[in-house]
């Protein structure tokens, strides 16, 4: 983490935040590669990752884009781009590039076809400002793609008093840096007030009874557990308590446990 504008994101960073981002990507990668499918053929086109993280969507995009097409990852976490950079050198994926960018600022790229943004609006004091750049950087006929989440819509089988904890405590701690956890029921409205055009929405819900969200769950309480503790809004002792129940729990596979809902948003510029 290097700059102000990331002293509000909640999660953790280094290798914890890597891992986590990482079994997301696993859990996601049929639900996102759907969404990515309503974009269409993206051979030889330039696409920006919004928020890119360790690159994993960064990555999905260059394979359907060829190595005719132009692919940058923007994010500020310099340490995450560095692993994205090697992880690309590994791939042989020469047609990525990674820039160190605060996405509400300024884009070192104009003249896009297509901008995809999956979980950072939340993390945002000012998602406006972000669609508004990927507006000024999109061609006419361009299109944005976006995930993210709706935090207090998690579930359990059966009630889990310990996964209500973490969700009332995520959504106060991602608050109280400024961000909005709720955001995923607004993307439709945030977009159409940004200016685009042809706006869609779409929800969908992961669960798992075995790996999945349970991790998820557990990697991402592991990962705010500092934050949490930073804003006093839970004590060594209770976070200890709620890992070890969440941790039990997941661990039955009597259990389903739910990630946040997820809304998906499409439109584009006129
Ligand atoms: C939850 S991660 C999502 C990563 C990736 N999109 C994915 O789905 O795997 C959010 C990312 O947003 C980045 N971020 C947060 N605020 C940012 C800002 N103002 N400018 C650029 N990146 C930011 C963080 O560094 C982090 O990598």
């Amino acid at each position: 983490m290097t700059t102000d504008a990331l002293k509000i994101y909640p999660i953790k960073g280094g290798e914890v935040g890597r891992a986590r981002l990482a079994v997301l990507a696993r859990a996601l990668a049929q639900t996102t590669e759907r969404h990515l499918d309503r974009a269409g053929s993206l051979s030889g086109l330039t696409v920006v990752d919004v928020g890119c993280g360790g690159g994993d969507v960064t990555f999905a995009l260059a394979r359907r884009a060829g190595a005719k097409g132009q692919i940058i990852g923007i994010d500020l976490d310099e340490e995450k781009l560095g692993w994205a950079r090697a992880e690309a050198r590994a791939q042989g994926l020469d047609h990525v590039r990674f820039e160190s960018t605060n996405v509400t600022q300024p884009w070192p790229v104009t003249g896009v076809d297509l901008v995809y943004a999956r979980f950072i609006l939340t993390h945002l004091r000012e998602p406006q400002a972000m669609l508004a750049q990927a507006l000024a950087a999109l061609k006419p006929g361009g299109r944005i793609l976006i995930e993210d989440i709706d935090f207090p819509g998690h579930f359990t089988s059966p009630e889990c008093p310990a996964v209500d904890r973490y969700v009332e405590l995520y959504i106060k701690l991602s608050r109280r840096r400024g961000g909005d956890p709720l955001i995923g029921r607004r993307l439709g409205l945030l977009l159409e007030t940004a200016g685009y055009a042809g706006v869609e929405t779409a929800l969908i819900q992961p669960f798992a009874r075995q790996g999945g969200a349970k991790d998820i769950l557990i990697l991402t309480f592991e990962a705010i557990a500092e934050g949490l503790v930073a804003e006093k809004l839970a004590d060594a002792d209770e976070i200890a308590e709620i890992t070890r129940e969440l941790k039990d729990f997941a661990a039955r596979p009597d259990t389903i446990i739910s990630m946040p809902r997820i809304f998906q948003a499409w439109a584009r510029k006129d």
